[in-house]
């Protein structure tokens, strides 16, 4: 069966070991598509900065774990997600202290066996180990991994980062779940909502459904024929299952938009930790826009930003007017605020305090002696912003 091409480069319908029909090359390697280089220009651009950071935070132990690894290399010769991994972890200034152990999970034989000569071309140094789980399925790898690593006398979890890119949508949510709930533990999944959608509007995966999801919810998606509002009900119900269900602090999404302004799929990022938010971000804002593809943050309908088009101060001023507006508050709540319910780092919003206070609406309530108009270096400075005079 063949089926219009949304994404990769042969698409024919092939049944996998899951029982998910899926959209899938049937060839080892396969052609890089602009957004999956995108996707992996952001899994790069985190893990050099996690790696470093929970190694200088005295975690002696991390592991990352690629459940859906693919070969480690796309058909013009660029890096797989394996490969960007290994070399985002040891190809830096200075080698990490850490011990980091690496599991690559791939079903099919060639994939594996790409992957796996792939890896042995490395010089990987001595604190690094890698597994490839060889035609193993994430479903059935991942918990005896998982469990490998649990906390026993004397030892605790290390850290995971556990990035889930498959072609369909067999993630159990108990699984993601579990990662969720250890300290230190990440993920970023790749939501292939077209997928989704698609099987969702036949009803035909009941159990694959409330395994992804975690709950019967998704049902209600069914009745729901606009696309559009389809796909916001099932990104908004993943969402909420990884905040609530999973319970993960931080959690936000990522739209990938094709040339045809479409979206292909959504990533999702949840932590528990603030810094790695802030990271995730970062690396977001700094991916190259120059190609087909564009990200936006697509976690609240009401704040949609595209990562290309740079901050969008009208906004941010918007969203920090409708939090703070009449209250008084610190530079350190509004800075909490922005990194952790909007799309906006850390260094989005001074401009933002700055134009303000040109404007009289924000009042520095305790200013330091000598302070300059426009700068903020206190966290604990108080603040106000006056309601905008009417007439
Ligand atoms: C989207 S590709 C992964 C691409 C890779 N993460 C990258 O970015 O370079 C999905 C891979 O998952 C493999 N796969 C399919 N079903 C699987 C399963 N149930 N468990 C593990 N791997 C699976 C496919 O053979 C394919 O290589």
């Amino acid at each position: 069966m063949i089926l219009p091409s949304f994404g990769y480069s042969t698409i024919e319908v092939e049944e996998t070991d899951s029982g998910n029909a899926c959209m899938q090359p049937k060839t080892t390697i396969w052609e890089l598509e602009p957004h999956t280089a995108a996707k992996h220009e952001i899994l790069r651009r985190y893990l050099q900065a996690w790696a470093p950071i929970l190694s200088q935070g005295k975690f002696p132990h991390l592991a990352f774990v690629d459940g859906f690894a693919g070969p480690g290399r796309y058909s013009k010769g660029e890096d797989g997600s394996p490969i960007i991994a290994l070399k985002a972890v040891v190809e830096r200034p200075r080698q990490i202290a850490a011990k980091v152990d690496f599991h690559f999970i791939e079903l099919d034989k060639g994939r594996s066996q790409h992957l796996t000569s792939e890896i042995s071309a490395l010089h990987l140094p001595s604190n690094v180990t890698t597994r490839v789980h060889s035609e193993r399925s994430f479903q059935d790898a991942f918990p005896q991994i998982w469990e490998s690593y649990a906390p026993r006398a004397g030892r605790s979890r290390p850290p995971t980062f556990v990035f889930i890119d498959p072609f369909g949508f067999k993630i159990p949510f108990s699984y993601v779940a579990d990662i969720l709930r250890a300290p230190s533990c990440e993920v970023l999944i790749t939501f292939m909502f077209e997928e989704i959608n698609r099987f969702l509007s036949q009803d035909l995966q009941p159990d694959n459904f409330d395994s992804l999801f975690g709950c019967p919810d998704w049902r209600n998606g069914i009745k729901i024929k606009l696309p559009s509002e389809r796909v916001r009900f099932l990104h908004d119900l993943y969402q909420r299952q990884l905040m609530h269900a999973a319970g993960a602090k931080f959690v936000r999404s990522f739209a990938m938009r094709n040339e045809r302004n479409t979206t292909d799929y959504f990533l999702f990022f949840a932590t528990n930790h603030e810094l790695g938010l802030k990271k995730m971000k970062e690396a977001m804002w700094r991916i190259d826009a120059s190609g087909t593809y564009s990200f936006s943050d697509a976690t609240d309908p009401n704040q949609i930003v595209l990562f290309s088009n740079g901050p969008d101060q009208q906004l941010l001023t918007r969203l920090i007017l409708e939090k703070f507006v009449d209250v008084e508050t610190t530079r350190g709540e509004i800075e909490r605020f922005v990194v952790r319910s909007t799309p906006f780092r850390e260094t989005h919003y001074r401009k933002v305090l700055q134009a303000l206070e040109i404007a009289d609406v924000l009042v520095p309530i305790n200013p330091a002696a000598g302070r300059r108009r426009g700068t903020y270096a206190d966290m604990d400075m108080r603040l106000r912003f006056r309601p905008k005079q009417s007439g």
